[in-house]
C-alpha cells in the first residue's frame, strides 16, 4: 500500500455510507465492544454524538474515504497519564499494512495533541493475532496476558496488554 493514499482525519456526517460498510460488518466488530450497526440512521447518530465530540477519534481514510477508525481515549484524574488505543478496518483492505500505517501516524501526533498522556495502551483478545502483530510492528511492547479479564459479547476473554510510552516514540 502506498502510504501517501492513507490519511487520518476527524469524522464527518458525510462519512455515513462509507462508515456503514465496515461498522455494519460482523467480521469487523467481532473483537470490538461495538455492536454491528444495522441502519444508516443509527450510524449517523453515532457519528454525530460519539465520533465527532470524541477527544481523539480519527477516520482512517484511503484517498480521503473512510475505511476504518483509530481512536485514543485518555483516562482522567490520577490516571490521566495513560490512554487506550483501538482501531478497525474494512475487511476488503485487511492484510495490506494499512492499520500499521494508521497507528504509526496516530503515534506521531497523539502525544503532542494530548500532552498529559505518557502511556498509550492496547488490550487485544488473545485470539486476535492480526491486532497483536499491528501493535508489534508499530513499536508497542507486549507486557503480558490478563487472564479472564473481561467479557466480550457474552464470552469471558483473556487479553494481551501492550503499551508504548511517549519517550519510546521520541527515541525512534
Ligand atoms: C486487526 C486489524 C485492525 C488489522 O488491520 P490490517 O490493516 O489488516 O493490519 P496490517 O496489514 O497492518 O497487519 C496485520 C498483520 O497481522 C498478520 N496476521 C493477520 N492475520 C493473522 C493471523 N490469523 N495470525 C497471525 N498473524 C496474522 C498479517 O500477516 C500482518 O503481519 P505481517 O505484516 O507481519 O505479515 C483488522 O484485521 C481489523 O480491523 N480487525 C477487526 C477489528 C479489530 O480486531 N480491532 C482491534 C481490536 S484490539
Amino acid at each position: 500500500m502506498d502510504s501517501s493514499r492513507i490519511s487520518l482525519r476527524p469524522f464527518k456526517l458525510s462519512d455515513v455510507d462509507d462508515f456503514m460498510v465496515w461498522a455494519g460488518d460482523n467480521q469487523v466488530t467481532r473483537f470490538l465492544r461495538w455492536k454491528t450497526f444495522k441502519s444508516r440512521d443509527e450510524a449517523l447518530t453515532f457519528i454525530k454524538d460519539v465520533c465527532i465530540p470524541h477527544p481523539w477519534r480519527r477516520s482512517i481514510c484511503l484517498d480521503n474515504r473512510s475505511i476504518g477508525f483509530v481512536s485514543v481515549f485518555p483516562a482522567s484524574g490520577e490516571d490521566r497519564c495513560r490512554a487506550d488505543i483501538g482501531y478497525a478496518l474494512a475487511t476488503q483492505y485487511w492484510g495490506q499494512g494499512i492499520v500499521t500505517i494508521a497507528v504509526k501516524m496516530a503515534l506521531a501526533s497523539v502525544f503532542k495533541d494530548l500532552p498529559d498522556v505518557m502511556r498509550l495502551q492496547a488490550f487485544t483478545d488473545v485470539e486476535n493475532k492480526a491486532s497483536q502483530r499491528v501493535l508489534e510492528k508499530a513499536g508497542f511492547l507486549k507486557e503480558g496476558m490478563l487472564r479472564k479479564y473481561s467479557y466480550l459479547k457474552g464470552q469471558i476473554q483473556d487479553l494481551v496488554i501492550y503499551s508504548v510510552l511517549a519517550t519510546d516514540t521520541l527515541s525512534n
